[in-house]
């Protein structure tokens, strides 16, 4: 079997730190409550850095951690929720900013399964033998669409970038389990901002009501019961299976690295895994959750720390507004 080889990893942490205590200087909140229900301490966010910047800042950190200069990448997957353009997609501005030419350049957006999604795509390019060397970033500038007056949201999300060079890993495993359950879109979304330009003529109500979007809808809604309760069995579903398709078992696993939207969620979806707590990573007290980008981001930390050993089984798992979930294993 082809699996794939991370040749190098890399992260942007954005320069501002907004904790807990100072939420609740604009809504009813307390340190006690967020710490307790959510895991989070401090989300980091960008006033000063774009989304593609920050993926760009990630990406160069990658290429540094993987040894290869931009020209040697003939490929780049973005993975963003949070685009600062309609078009051109972030990967094109990623490409522009690092300094890549002519490769093909392609966003994908599963919101916080991203990573997951983009990995596998990847796998599979490399597996064909068309691509050698792909650059995968994941980045999310939440902020961006987060309402801070929602409490119900707000204290969650932050902003943020990983990204990793893959290229093929001949005879490594690599395993996979992707699904989404779109008729459960509403539990988690934000609309796209159109602007009431469409010409009004008799008969075209249906466009009407595209354009008349509350600008509330604008902006992140969540019903975070539903999502909590979603996430906890995709993810321990998904890694059920993914462990049944590989032939391994948790104990075969040397890390769980899970997507970070509350240590609550992962608590009771590692739980029902069986997995020992200290073969899961977190990092979600001091980042708060970035989407799509707190894969890669903790994969960067992970690798810095040199907690990563070559040899490693490792699983990542999550899930994302769709809903979507994943889980794959890989070597490392
Ligand atoms: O990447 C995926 C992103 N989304 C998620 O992962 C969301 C998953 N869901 C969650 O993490 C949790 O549902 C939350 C942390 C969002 C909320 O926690 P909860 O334990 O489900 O609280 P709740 O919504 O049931 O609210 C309980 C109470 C309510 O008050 P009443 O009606 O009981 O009086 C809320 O109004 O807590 C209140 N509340 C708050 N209180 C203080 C809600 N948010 C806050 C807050 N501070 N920030």
């Amino acid at each position: 079997m082809n699996g794939i080889t991370i040749l190098g990893a890399g992260g942007y942490n954005p320069s501002f730190a907004m904790t807990n205590e100072m939420l609740t200087e604009f809504i009813d909140t307390s340190d006690e409550w967020i710490s307790s229900r959510t895991g989070i301490k401090t989300r980091l966010m960008s006033p000063d850095k774009a989304n593609y910047q920050m993926a760009a800042e990630a990406a160069k950190a990658a290429l540094k951690s993987a040894g290869k200069t931009a020209e040697e990448i003939d490929f780049i997957i973005v993975s963003t929720c949070s685009p600062d353009f309609y078009y051109p997609n972030m990967a094109c501005l990623v490409q522009k900013q690092i300094g890549a030419t002519g490769c093909p350049c392609i966003d994908i957006n599963t919101a916080c399964t991203g990573f997951i999604n983009a990995l596998d795509i990847a796998r599979n390019y490399l597996a064909t033998g068309d691509y050698k060397t792909i650059l995968i970033v994941s980045s999310e500038r939440l902020s961006s669409h987060v309402d801070y007056n929602d409490r119900g949201s707000c204290i969650l999300f932050g902003d943020g970038a990983g990204a990793v060079v893959v290229e093929k890993g001949e005879d490594k495993p690599y395993y996979s389990i992707l699904g989404a359950e779109g008729d459960m879109f509403e539990a988690l979304y934000c609309k796209a901002n159109y602007k009431p330009n469409f010409p009004k003529f008799d008969g075209n109500e249906v466009f009407n009501e595209l354009i008349d979007t509350p600008e509330k809808e604008c902006y992140l809604q969540m019903d975070g019961k539903a999502v909590y309760k979603f996430a906890v069995d995709a993810m321990a579903n998904a890694v059920d299976k993914v462990l049944q398709k590989s032939g391994l078992t948790i104990d075969d696993i040397d890390l769980v690295v899970p997507h970070q939207a509350n240590i609550r969620i992962i608590q009771s979806a590692l739980k029902k895994m069986k997995v020992a707590d200290e073969k899961v990573f977190t990092n979600l007290e001091n980042h708060g959750n970035t989407s799509s980008a707190c894969i890669p981001v903790g994969l960067s930390e992970l690798m810095e720390s040199g907690r990563l050993k070559r040899g490693m089984k490792i699983c990542l798992v999550g899930f994302g507004a769709g809903l979507t979930y994943g889980a794959c294993i890989f070597e490392y």
